[in-house]
């Protein structure tokens, strides 16, 4: 009987060392030490051993079942790991592979240049204000000097909401809005869309955008006016930029005047760009009419200041030589790609 239980202990072990994957295992375990396992098949003929023979068997039985336990076990943990080793090499990603660069956007020239513009501006001490698109009569025109039935509004015809609120046609409506909630001094711009209702072609939009200005203080001149507009200029075009203002007529500003650039494509000799005048045309400006900074409830006689308004577009548009307003909004990339 010892010698036919080393047996299944010496063949246990062999067998042990060949298996490889854990069902094989699973029954090399039931068949030695199950319980019609060959172990205790042994041990069921211990009834016919000797006194003395029987604790000497059974010790031997026992410790060879604790063995075989013993090697099995450390057999499903060699297993276990040599499987989820093998797991983690299938499983490995390559990082080292090169990724799919993601497609960058960026500006549109529109943004580009308002963002450059309010860079400027704030670094010379101005806030930039809003104000809403959809606005009353009032602010787009009354006090702006414009009252009903003033010429001045043919130019300006809008899209109208009721008789009295309308798509405001300008940003000097603005003006009025942060007059009547800011006391002097004041320094802001005021980008945003403005309507009216032109028919589109090269030049015209019925939505387009504008920048105002405003600046109110004590004794401010047109100096500051000329200065201000004459920097802005040079920062945007270069230092050989020069500004012209010609006299005009702006009910809600007095003086007023109409300001231009020096042509950049014919540096003023006059070409088909600026139709042969030498400058190009960029924005209206002028000294705040004291009847506007009154209905604000500020004192004309101890603040004065000016005012501009410029169309980004047209500034958008000298600055890339683009020569029809409508790509600026068909977002065609191939257009917008060169920027
Ligand atoms: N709002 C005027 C326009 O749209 C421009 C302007 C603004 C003129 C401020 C004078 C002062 O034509």
């Amino acid at each position: 009987m010892k010698q036919a239980l080393e047996k299944i202990e010496l063949a246990a072990r062999e067998e042990l060392s060949r298996i490889a994957d854990p069902a094989e295992l699973e029954a090399l375990r039931i068949r030695f030490l199950g319980k019609k396992g060959e172990l205790t098949a042994i041990l069921k003929q211990m009834a016919g051993l000797s006194a003395e023979e029987r604790p000497v068997i059974g010790q031997l039985a026992n410790r060879i079942r604790a063995d075989i336990e013993e090697a099995v076990s450390e057999k499903a943990a060699q297993l276990k790991a040599e499987a989820s080793e093998r797991k983690l090499k299938e499983e490995r990603i390559d990082v080292t592979l090169p990724g799919k660069a993601p497609k960058l956007g960026k500006l549109h020239p529109m943004d580009a240049v308002m963002r450059e513009i309010e860079d400027i501006f704030i670094g010379m001490g101005f806030d930039i204000a809003e104000g809403p698109e959809v606005e009353y009569d009032y602010y787009n025109f009354e006090a702006l000097n414009l009252p009903p039935d003033h010429p001045a509004r043919d130019t300006q015809d809008t899209f109208y909401i009721t008789d009295n609120i309308l798509l405001r046609t300008q940003t000097s409506s603005v003006q009025i809005h942060v007059m009547e909630n800011r006391k002097p001094p004041i320094r802001i711009i005021s980008p945003g869309r403005v309507y009216r209702s032109d028919a589109v072609d090269a030049t015209h939009s019925p939505i387009f955008h504008q920048i105002e200005g405003l600046v109110v203080d004590k004794g401010i001149t047109m100096a500051n006016l000329v200065g201000t507009l004459d920097m802005l200029m040079k920062r945007l075009y270069g230092d050989e930029c020069r500004i012209r203002l010609r006299p005009h007529h702006f009910p809600f500003t007095e003086p007023s005047a109409e300001v231009d650039v020096l042509c950049f494509n014919c540096g003023g000799k006059g070409c088909s760009m600026c139709k042969g005048e030498g400058y190009v045309e960029l924005l209206g400006a002028g000294m705040v009419h004291p009847k506007v900074l009154a209905n604000c409830g500020i004192d004309p006689e101890v603040y004065s200041g000016f005012a501009f308004g410029l169309g980004l577009e047209r500034i958008v548009m000298r600055k890339y030589g683009i020569n029809d307003m409508r790509l600026l909004y068909e977002n065609d990339l191939r257009f917008l790609e060169q920027f």
